[in-house]
């Protein structure tokens, strides 16, 4: 469990064990476009302004992992206590 704020709005939302940061968003009225929602198309791609990301799509190499700029919220969950996203 860990929360995920928008940085547009200021919204913070909690990601529970059972669903995806997509789909928190929802709750909170932010809809990502998804496609595979299995991290492996690219589609729902999302900027990471802080937060440690624990990335789980098939995209991103061992370089872009380390830089953490994105993730990809239909599949990735969060090391940190917090993300706050580029939303
Ligand atoms: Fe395909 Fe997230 S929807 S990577």
């Amino acid at each position: 469990v860990f929360e995920v704020e928008v940085a547009s709005s200021g919204a913070v939302v909690t990601v529970q064990k059972d669903e995806s940061i997509v789909d928190a968003l929802r709750r909170v009225d932010v809809d990502v476009i998804t496609s595979c929602a299995q991290g492996v198309c690219g589609t729902c791609e999302t900027g990471v302004l802080r937060g440690v990301p624990d990335h789980r799509d098939a995209l991103l190499s061992e370089a872009e992992r380390a830089e953490s700029r994105c993730l990809y919220p239909c599949i990735s969950r969060a090391v940190s206590d917090r993300l706050v996203l580029d939303l």
